[in-house]
């Protein structure tokens, strides 16, 4: 039959069928085509050069990838089951069409590296997209905190109102928490920056292969050099996948933080209605799917990293089929991450904020009382006394249902005669928020500052 097994020859029974769709991965390693065929170009590239096979079996194989690649793209390649896996679909194909020279493509080279090299290839190209989604996130959030820059709220332990603080300076922990993120891409990048062909099934081979040939034209920093680690190296899916639960870990907060924003209870902001559902039951309903989708689908590429560490872990060298495991998760992975980066920039660009409930929940309530306490500190009383005058002080506006800024003066002294009339400047939103100007804090100044360091960062 036509597609008689590349490794047959061993053989005297064919594959069971059942056994076969068990362990052939092209139904999902059919993405790594391009890879697949880029690696393979190079490979017969080295292969010429160092004379391995002749100049002309290398063009032959390099203008036969070059139409395979061109059919896979316009969606006219047949894939086959019964071919297992995307490497033997392709190889298959190449022979098929221009014969013999397709079958010296493999020559100094197995499977085993051949599927490291894609996914090295497959892993850096991604980070690259995804770092650039991250970067589109942080310049609409940074467009938001330059459109709310001075609009304020309670800043939140315990998700009890805290301090006063600005929306923009809440806004902006998240872009330095992608800023993390983006780093930490950068650190996988250069884990997946290493150059896995040429160590063969596993211990190297017995052509005069050059692997920096390879190397160099695939733009890999520098080539594994020990062909088991080669082979059995996943430490950066592993590192894909941490740096993608991490980043997935904050889009869930900030889903979480907007959806309770959204809440009638919160009421501080409001999505697009492009990016909301409703209710088929109750008409009044408008529901904020994407931010609770993208805090649900955090778990899943969270279960892909648990899935991943528990495979490799205790894996004798060098390669074993347990490792094609690699690769549903991870490419569910950068689909979930891709995915939730682009719809939450537009989350961001569409939210619309409600400075005046933001501003009525510091109102009416005692997050400036810190503010109390520090403006007795700053009449030489210690912190500590002042922490405690501050506290009877909400306590007894608590009682007679008031806020500090309603108390009147001649009441204040009688708690204090530190107490004169700037009290009330001092604890006014605007003074308790732009007196926190500490680096780092959250006066406008501040929040200004962080902007000029991000604005470098994301040009
Ligand atoms: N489809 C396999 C994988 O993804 C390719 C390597 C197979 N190697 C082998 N010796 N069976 O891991």
């Amino acid at each position: 039959m036509n597609n008689k097994k590349l490794w047959g020859g061993r053989f005297e029974k064919s594959t069971d069928e059942m056994i076969n769709d068990f362990q052939a991965s092209i139904n999902f390693d059919k993405r790594l085509y391009r890879e697949d065929i880029e690696g393979s170009i190079a490979h017969a590239k080295m292969l010429a050069a160092c004379k391995i096979i002749s100049a002309d079996d290398a063009q032959k194989i390099i203008e036969g990838l070059k139409n395979i690649l061109a059919q896979i793209d316009g969606g006219n390649f047949n894939f086959s089951v019964e071919l297992e896996d995307i490497h033997m679909n392709i190889e298959k194909a190449l022979t098929d069409s221009i014969g013999d020279a397709g079958g010296r493509l493999h020559t100094a080279r197995s499977r085993n590296d051949q599927v490291a090299l894609d996914m090295h290839l497959h892993v850096r190209r991604q980070v690259e997209e995804i770092q650039r989604l991250i970067r589109e996130l942080q310049k609409n959030l940074v467009d938001a905190t330059e459109k709310n820059l001075s609009v304020i709220m309670p800043g939140y332990t315990h998700l009890q109102r805290a301090q006063p603080i600005l929306f923009s300076h809440h806004l902006m922990a998240y872009f330095w928490m992608l800023k993390r993120d983006y780093d930490r891409f950068s650190g996988v990048y250069e884990r997946a920056n290493i150059m896995p062909l040429g160590a063969g099934a596993l211990a190297g081979t017995t052509f005069p292969i050059d692997r920096n040939f390879v190397k160099d034209e695939l733009n890999f920093k520098e080539v594994y050099l020990n062909s088991l680690d080669a082979v059995s190296d996943r430490d950066y899916i592993l590192e894909f996948l941490s740096a993608a639960s991490i980043l997935m870990i904050h889009l869930s907060r900030l889903s979480e933080e907007i959806i309770l924003w959204c809440s009638r209870e919160f009421n501080f902001v409001e999505l697009d209605d492009a990016h909301c559902t409703g209710s088929s039951m109750m008409p009044q309903k408008k529901n904020p799917d994407v931010p609770e989708l993208v805090r649900g689908k955090a778990g899943r590429v969270i279960g892909h990293l648990m899935a991943m560490l528990t495979t490799v872990k205790a894996l004798p060298l060098a390669y074993n089929k347990d490792l094609q495991e690699d690769k549903e998760g991870l490419f569910d992975a950068i689909d979930t991450v891709k995915f939730s980066l682009a719809v939450f920039a537009q989350i961001i660009a569409g939210m619309k904020v409600k400075a005046e409930n933001m501003r009525r929940a510091v109102e009416e309530d005692f997050s400036n009382a810190t503010d109390v306490a520090d403006y007795l500190v700053k009449k030489n009383l210690p912190f500590r006394q002042a922490h405690e005058v501050s506290g009877k002080l909400v306590h007894h506006c608590i009682e007679r249902g008031i806020y500090l800024k309603d108390l009147p003066l001649d009441e204040y002294k009688t708690f204090s005669d530190k107490f004169d009339a700037d009290i009330y400047d001092a604890i006014k939103p605007e003074t308790c928020v732009n007196a926190r100007n500490s680096l780092g804090g959250t006066s406008t100044e501040q929040v200004k500052l962080q902007l000029e360091h991000a604005r470098k960062f994301i040009s």
